[in-house]
This record gives C-alpha cells, structure tokens and sequence, in this order.
C-alpha cells in the first residue's frame, strides 16, 4: 500500500512537470545531456531523434542567451535565444524565383544557399499546381531589424505591443538566413492574416513541409511562440525535421522540447 501511495505521488508529480510552460521545457531540455534523457522511456519510443550538432550552443551575456552556433540549419531563434548582433550568414545568395519587388538584388532578396535552393524547388512545384508565389522578405541583418522594430514600436505605442508582431533585434529568424515572408497577387503582395484563406495560403500550409519549410507562427500555438499568428512567415529547417514538425502539428519549440538528443 505504501508503495503504491509513493508511486500515486511520484506520477502526479511528474504530471505536474508536463504543465511547465512552454519557455521552462525548453531551456531545461535545452541544458539537458544526452544520459540525463536516457530513460527506459525514452528508449522504447520511436519519437523522432536530431545529432547534438543540430541543438542551439548558448552563452550568457548580461543575463541574455546568446547562441554560439548560429549557422545551425536548425538554430532556435525565439525570445529566449538570441543571435549575436554582429552575426551575419556566411552563404547568402539571391534565389531564383519570383519577388513582389521585381529583380532587385537587395539585401531582403537573400536566403541562405541551401535554403534558397529548397525555396526554388518549393515555387516549381507550386507553379505546377497553378500556384504563384511571391516572395517577400528573406534576409535581414540586426541593423534592419532595429530599424523595423522601431516603427512597429511607434505605430503600436509599446515595446510590447510591437513584440507581438515583430522580434526584437537578435531575435529574428530573419536574420538566420533560413526564412522567407511569402504572399501572392489575390492579396496585393502583402503579408496579411487573411493570406490564410487563399489557395497560395492553403497550398503552402499543405506542402511547405515536403521542401524543409516550416509556418512557423501557427494560429493557436501565440502562447509558445509568444508572435501573432504569421501565415506569411516560412522557416527552412530540412525535410526530415519539417516532415516530423508538420505530422505533429508542432511548433520549433516544440519539436525541441519533444526530439531525443543523440
Ligand atoms: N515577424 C517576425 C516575428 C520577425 O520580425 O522576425
Ligand atoms: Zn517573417
């Protein structure tokens, strides 16, 4: 009887630690090591597992984590992990398919290379569907990023507010190299919620998976993100990963909080 009273207790609690939100299960499987996971558990689930090379290296400055591998294709950048300000990707490249700005070669228009190259693939197999995309915004260095975030700070009246919608310089996934913004004519290029309900929105939400891309801001998922919903906002983190992220329904965080380290 003792026994099993002990064993009521030990499961609440660790049911209690499923509760923890979203920001403390990642920063402690962030910290975790490789045996800490090992459990009987863990080695019978067939849950998708990542290379240690591929989980954010962090260091303290002044109270922030700042990443120390930042040109990981699977790099976490949210409000808790930060690039370095003088971080900018080593392989950016101009890729070939359609723009809302035309062939502007500007610094909006980069991507990472092997990003860039699933995004070429991605448009050419949309356009076979008769779908036409365009993108939007892909590369943006900290400068930009400082420069957007203050007029988002001026039109919305608060850091706050603003921080809903646009990452605090360091903060972006755009300056990784790894994203691109994505909209279509029916919505006059821009990058609107309602981008959702059309078959650009709809075809994306669908497939972006198979080419390595992930939405990275679902509707729903605000609490994880802590970013308004974005139907717009595509992240390349590899097929493989964004085939297990897409069949979970996961967010990046919570495929971080849910991969095994091996
Ligand atoms: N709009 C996204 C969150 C960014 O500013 O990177
Ligand atoms: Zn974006």
């Amino acid at each position: 009887m003792k026994k099993t009273g002990w064993l009521l207790t030990a499961a609440l609690l660790l049911s209690g630690c499923q509760q923890l939100d979203g920001k403390e299960k990642q920063e402690s499987h962030q910290e975790k090591n490789v045996s800490e996971k090992q459990s009987p558990a863990k080695e019978a689930s067939a849950g998708p597992k990542l290379e240690a090379a591929y989980f954010n290296k962090i260091k303290e400055v002044n109270g922030k984590k700042v990443i120390t591998n930042p040109e990981n294709i699977m790099v976490l950048v949210n409000k808790q992990f930060s690039l370095p300000g003088d971080y900018t990707p080593p392989d950016l490249v101009r890729p070939k398919v359609a723009f809302s700005f035309g062939e502007q070669d500007i610094e909006k228009s980069h991507m990472r290379k092997e990003a860039a190259e699933a995004l070429e693939k991605m448009f050419a197999g949309a356009k076979q569907e008769q779908i036409q995309l365009f993108a939007v915004s892909g590369y943006r260095s900290y400068k930009r990023q400082v420069e957007i975030m203050n007029n988002q700070i001026a039109s919305a009246g608060s850091f706050e507010k603003a921080a809903q919608a646009v990452a605090p310089p360091g903060q972006s996934e755009h300056q990784t190299g790894l994203t691109m913004d994505i909209s279509a004519e029916s919505v006059n290029f821009d990058l609107l919620q309602s981008f959702e309900t059309t078959k650009e929105g709809q075809w994306l939400a669908n497939n972006a998976h198979k080419y390595g891309f992930i939405l990275r801001y679902p509707k729903g998922k605000e609490k994880v993100t802590e970013y308004m919903y974005e139907p717009w906002h595509f992240r390349y983190v590899g097929v493989k990963a964004a085939e297990e992220i897409f069949r979970h329904g996961w967010t990046l965080e919570e495929y971080f909080n849910n991969v095994e380290k091996i």
